[in-house]
């Protein structure tokens, strides 16, 4: 642990703050690099202490925040953490930052499937990070859970992931294309979703540099109207899924009408745009016959 000041460390915060928009980056930093997190402030300021402890020097903190400020690159990376509902997650290069908007499809999963008693089998097709797998098995202790990722390495800090959170043994990994290597398990998987890459190309070529030049393009890009992997997860998912599976996907805001229209066309029904926080038709689902 590395002492400073309490007044040098809250005059550091409003240099800053008069400096930058960009406050929450600040108190990310100061969280997951610092080891200082915003209550902690809240009470330093409250009990006037005179010296706080930081988990890093402040010089080198500083030298973080000027790296996240020079080069845009997002405090995830440059910490090797990221908060995703109530876990802390390891994130590399290899792996898209998860993001807060997609924490609702575990809700989303939590409220179509009614597992009462019943053993669900579920499919993660893009972990990544592995965030949504996690949540699903450690919220649904009775669910089994495949997670598959094309990326080998994505899939390493996923399997990372899920042994520091879970002592469950209920979630397996699989290297492979969307559901190739999901084989033995073909007519039998009740729900699977998805947080596949889905930007077109004119709206990934003008993404901020924060994501362009830090997340792995792989995870982001879906060619040309962005639909390229949507329409492989969808062609493939009646050989997957049971009757009666369901399928959830995130989506591009305009999306879910061409999505729902695939997915009847391949044999579902029950197909329905779910809004996010924001109002944004950013998840379609649907019921395979
Ligand atoms: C948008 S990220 C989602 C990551 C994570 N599920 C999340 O929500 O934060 C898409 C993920 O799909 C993976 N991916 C891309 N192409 C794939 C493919 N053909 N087969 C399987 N996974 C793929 C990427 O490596 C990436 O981890």
């Amino acid at each position: 642990m590395y002492e400073i000041s309490t007044k040098e460390l809250f005059l550091w915060i409003t240099e800053i703050k008069n400096r930058t928009k960009d406050i929450d980056a600040l108190y990310l930093l100061l969280d997951l690099i610092g080891g200082i997190t915003k209550s902690d402030l809240i009470l330093l300021k409250i009990n006037s202490h005179e010296k706080v402890f930081l988990k890093i020097n402040f010089h080198y903190l500083k030298k973080k925040w000027i790296e996240h400020i020079q080069l845009s690159k997002p405090i995830q990376y440059i910490s090797g953490s990221s908060y995703w509902r109530n876990f802390k997650l390891e994130v590399t290069k290899d792996v898209l930052i998860p993001r807060v908007e997609t924490e609702q499809i575990v809700e989303i999963a939590k409220y179509i499937i009614d597992s009462e008693d019943k053993k669900i089998v579920f499919a993660d097709l893009g972990t990544g990070s592995g965030s949504i797998a996690i949540s699903l098995v450690e919220e649904n202790r009775n669910w089994i859970g495949l997670a598959t990722d094309i990326d080998i390495n994505a899939l390493q800090i996923a399997q990372k992931n899920h042994q520091k959170i879970s002592l469950e043994s209920n979630l397996s990994f699989y290297c492979g294309n969307w559901w190739e290597p999901l084989i033995n398990y073909a007519g039998k998987i009740n729900l699977a979703v998805s947080n596949p890459p889905y930007i077109p190309r004119n709206v990934y070529e003008k993404l901020p540099s924060s994501v362009k030049d830090f997340e792995p393009k792989r995870a982001l890009y879906g060619g040309d109207d962005g639909l390229y992997h949507i329409k492989q997860i969808i062609s493939d998912a009646p050989k997957f899924l049971v009757k009666g599976g369901w399928l959830i996907l995130e989506n591009h805001f305009d999306q879910s009408k061409v999505i729902k229209n695939l997915l009847r066309e391949n044999g579902f029904d029950s197909l329905k745009t779910i809004n996010d926080a924001f109002g944004v038709g950013r998840f379609t689902i649907g019921r395979y016959k």
